[in-house]
């Protein structure tokens, strides 16, 4: 594997790739890889010749008191796991080759609506970020196709609308969620928990499981969802929020069959988030279907 620091390597080496006629994959990440991480490799390689992943802490996805500084940083370990799961190319780049006049000056992009509640409404400008980053991103490497995970359902579609408005020619793949035994979503955050709160955060899995059940039985939408946020409190979580979408994170409505509970709830000092699908049957009472 290459590790490459500048977009000018950057650029060389993937012509070279180019000029043979091979196709390329982007697994773009922020480090601390875990196995959710390396599951976006292992697809990305069944859909290219070529693997890069990129591995940068992009500091405009962060709010203000959020945790850029403490984010973790754990490059040699990254590095090696991603030799091991044969990515090709490791693009890494400082903060200044990819933001040389700072943010401030940095031209943005906005993706209107599908980047607007949930974590866009409780994290602002965040979804501009990663919409910013990975379009540089995609410019920069050029990719054939692009693998994200779907635990991080809404920037999935932030990425899909993005690329769709921009007529990007890359396809974007969704990637299952990967989750540890106790079925809590892998995630680089879950680093933050101690472990009394590491042994209570597979309550969000399993408060989601029990909602969704309740929901493909036609219980009112209202009343699970009320429901779900007593459960979370009472397992310790502060819930950010705890909504059902249809799958393009538009309101359900009677028409909904298939939709999407997702969550995020705060645990101690980690803002965890997750979701599931719901298939509705076409009786659900409806608290809040149109
Ligand atoms: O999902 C992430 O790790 C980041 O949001 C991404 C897509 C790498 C952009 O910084």
């Amino acid at each position: 594997m290459r590790t490459l620091r500048e977009i000018d390597q950057l650029r060389s080496t993937l012509q070279e790739h180019r000029q043979r006629g091979q196709r390329i994959a982007l697994v773009p990440t922020m480090g601390n890889l875990h196995a959710g991480h390396l599951a976006l490799v292992a697809c990305a390689r069944q859909h290219a010749d070529i693997v890069v992943s990129s591995l940068f802490v992009n500091p405009m996805q962060f709010g203000p008191g959020e945790d850029l500084d403490g984010y973790p940083r754990t490059f040699d370990a990254d590095q090696a796991q991603l030799i091991e799961a044969g990515c090709d190319v490791l693009l890494a780049p400082a903060v200044s080759s990819l933001y040389p006049n700072g943010l401030d000056a940095q031209t943005r992009v906005h993706v209107p609506m599908v980047g607007e509640g949930l974590c866009g409404g409780s994290r602002p400008g965040h979804f501009d970020g990663v919409s910013t980053v990975v379009s540089m991103l995609f410019n920069l490497v050029q990719p054939d196709v692009a693998c994200f995970g779907e635990k991080d359902y809404q920037q999935l579609a932030v990425i899909r609308k993005l690329v769709r408005d921009l007529h990007m020619p890359v396809e974007i793949i969704g990637v299952p969620i990967v989750r540890a035994e106790d079925g809590l979503a892998l995630s680089s955050r879950n680093g933050y928990l101690n472990s009394e709160e590491r042994a209570k955060a597979p309550a969000l899995y399993r408060t989601l499981c029990t909602l969704r059940s309740a929901l493909e039985r036609g219980e009112s939408i209202e009343k699970v969802l009320h429901q779900g946020n007593t459960t979370l409190y009472d397992a310790g979580f502060t819930p950010d929020y705890l909504e059902l979408r249809d799958t393009m994170l538009g309101p359900v409505s009677s028409e909904t069959r298939q939709a999407i509970l997702l969550a995020a709830a705060k645990l101690g000092p980690a803002r965890l988030i997750d979701n599931l699908p719901v298939q509705l049957p076409a009786s659900t009472a409806s608290g809040n279907r149109e």
